[in-house]
């Protein structure tokens, strides 16, 4: 998540700050930045020009300049190209550089906030002094705490609009002191603004005499940000091996966190790999030390195995390693998390497979309450458990937020579901281990005569999954083949019986049909698994569980008024009287396959017919002979 151009000139530099500003859409956002561009000189004279003239053109303010139409190029922008998340700007005072984060204020745009504050150092807070503090405000400050932001400004703004009165001043302030107590941050700054006016913002208005506090600027130019950063563990993600040459091997990335000199030692996390630095090579050439921030590749005394996504650390102070952790995540997607499906999580410059186990609680904005949790909406805030389908190295956000955070994306649409902090490692991956077995899956096929493979039939309750299943196995058994019949009602009745059907039991349930059905591949069998599997994203999961056996999806593909005449076990009638809550095709959705491997329709076909016509295709693909 965090931007790489940006942090380069961001590391180590103290008197950069990097400020990120979130409010709603009106609170005044764009107004207060182009004011704080404008009264700091850093518009320049054409630029004002054309500001008048746009001003006259379209703006809502009178005759006065209308600073949010300097923001307006990048709305333009936004609307355009929404892969547009948060848009960068930077200025300077003599005393300090700024990069200030903008991010649209539309609440469906959290993630967007969540990717800015994990490269800030400063939120500036608007509160709209008409409104004070507002669950959104409270949402922002969370997601501030929660990303690593140690320092809040709160501009409290558009005090023209309530006559400059202390007392409203001192009440939003007070309520937001009393919020924010738990959030920890190290410093908050709290100021009457105007921004349409200018008050406050470079210099001290004479509108407010009882505020003795510096301006905006003033503020932003003298918070202190000497933290110690420079004393965290060296840890390099290996971005890419370069090897132009076979004398030369270097891995290649930037610095996320302490530094490292020639002559260092470093370990590959994850490995019993270790060895020393022996250079560090830039384009400029050789240096004697690489920092946080810095681009660089460094070549090993060593010829040790270092791949990209790999880890390198100082092995006096190691990162986590683990297969499991819990973590705060913000929800992004417009479908709620489901426990238990599959998402690629990126961390650094790794990527693999997670899923969420369990949802622990999810946080109240309003109040930071803990609250029992099943799933989370877009915007809300949980705190779950996580596996990887690998173990994986990182170091608790609040130590290194780079090692740290982390996001999920939709294996289907490749959209961000969420942003994720690390707390801590729950199970370290470390004990136990993959045992050699001697007999292989391929040895055990070849005995039977055919190939192991896994047909997967999906389909709406009552579309003939088990008929024609069952009459596919009767064939390969009359023709001398090895399988086995997975059927979801008889795998409920045992294997799954504590399993329902909310969405998340049946995640689970095909996650664990999925499991039993890459056992059957091993043990060379043809594997017919008939269940309603009603997502895409289950059913691909299935699909990379029983790799790499060939894995053929089968859609059973009848209409659902078909189904609903058919009828077989009287569940559909049972389900529209209201019987049966969450049944497929009534009240829980059916997602078809896009692309399976066969479809079959039941409405003019027996299923002897459809039988034979799947035997063809085993054929086909040479799992038979
Ligand atoms: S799946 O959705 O998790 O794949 P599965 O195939 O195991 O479902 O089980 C489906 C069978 O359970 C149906 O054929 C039906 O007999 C029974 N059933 C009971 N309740 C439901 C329900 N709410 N939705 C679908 N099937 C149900």
């Amino acid at each position: 998540m965090p931007d790489d151009s940006i942090r380069v000139q961001a590391a180590g530099d103290r008197t950069l700050l990097r400020f990120l500003t979130c409010g709603s859409v009106d609170d005044g956002k764009s107004t207060l930045i182009g004011r704080l561009l404008f009264n700091a000189n850093f518009i320049m004279g054409d630029q004002l020009e054309a500001l008048k003239a746009e001003s006259r053109r379209f703006g809502t303010t009178g005759d006065d300049i209308d600073f949010s139409l300097l923001l307006d190029g990048l709305e333009d922008e936004r609307q355009q190209r929404i892969t547009i998340d948060v848009a960068y700007r930077y200025f300077s005072t003599p005393r300090r550089s700024f990069i200030v984060a903008d991010s649209p204020g539309h609440e469906q745009y959290t993630r967007n906030m969540a990717t800015g504050a994990s490269t800030a150092d400063v939120a500036v807070l608007l509160v709209d002094a008409r409104k004070g503090v507002l669950a959104q405000t409270r949402r922002h400050s969370l997601i501030c705490s929660l990303f690593g932001i140690r320092h809040i400004v709160l501009a409290i703004n558009k005090l023209d609009l309530v006559g400059f009165d202390q007392a409203v001043f001192d009440k939003i302030a007070a309520d937001y002191v009393a919020f924010s107590a738990e959030l920890g941050f190290a410093t908050l700054d709290m100021i009457p603004l105007s921004a349409r006016h200018g008050d406050n913002i470079t210099e001290r208005s004479a509108q407010t005499p009882w505020y003795q506090g510096p301006s905006l600027l003033e503020c932003l130019e003298n918070i202190d940000l000497s933290e110690p950063v420079d004393e965290q563990p060296f840890r390099f993600p290996v971005q890419w091996v370069n090897r132009p040459s076979g004398e030369f091997r270097g891995f290649s990335g930037t610095v996320v966190a302490g530094s490292v000199a020639p002559g260092d030692p470093v370990l590959v996390m994850g490995s019993a790999r270790s060895s020393r630095v022996k250079e560090i090579v830039t384009f400029d050439g050789p240096r004697a030390r690489a920092a946080a921030g810095d681009a660089v590749t460094l070549t090993l005394t060593d010829e040790i195995d270092v791949s990209r996504g790999d880890l390198l650390v100082s092995p006096q102070a190691p990162a986590e390693f683990a297969d499991q952790f819990a973590a705060h995540l913000v929800w992004m997607k417009d479908e709620t998390l489901v426990p238990g499906r599959s998402y690629w999580l990126k961390i650094g410059t790794r990527t693999l497979s997670a899923t969420v186990t369990a949802i622990k609680h999810r946080i109240d904005v309003d109040s930071g309450a803990h609250v029992a949790a099943r799933t989370l909406a877009i915007n809300e805030i949980g705190f779950c458990n996580i596996a990887t389908s690998v173990p994986l190295a990182f170091d608790p956000y609040r130590k290194s937020r780079d090692t740290g955070g982390f996001i999920l994306i939709d294996r289907l649409t490749q959209e961000t579901a969420a942003a994720g902090v690390i707390d801590f490692a729950l199970r370290r991956a470390t004990n136990i281990h993959w045992q050699d077995i001697t007999v292989s899956p391929k040895e055990r096929a070849d005995l039977k005569g055919h190939e192991a493979a896994v047909l997967w039939f999906t389909g709406l309750s009552g579309a003939g999954k088990s008929t024609i299943a069952n009459k596919l196995e009767q064939k390969l058994l009359g023709i001398g083949c090895h399988t086995m019949l997975l059927d979801g009602d008889n795998v409920r009745h045992a294997l799954n019986r504590d399993l329902g059907f909310t969405d998340t039991d049946r995640v689970e349930n095909i996650r664990r049909v999925g499991e039993v059905a890459k056992l059957m591949g091993d043990a060379g069998l043809i594997a017919i698994c008939a269940f309603i599997s009603p997502f895409i994203a289950d059913r691909q999961m299935a699909r990379e569980i029983a790799a790499p056996h060939s894995f053929i999806e089968v859609f059973i593909d009848t209409p659902i008024a078909e189904c609903i005449r058919r009828d077989p076990k009287g569940l559909y009638a049972k389900a529209q009287a209201g019987d049966i809550p969450n049944f497929t095709g009534i009240d829980s959705a059916y997602e078809p396959p896009e692309n399976p491997e066969i479809r079959l329709e039941t409405a003019d076909h027996d299923p002897e017919a459809l039988a034979d016509q799947l035997i063809a295709e085993l054929r086909r693909r040479a799992i038979l002979a």
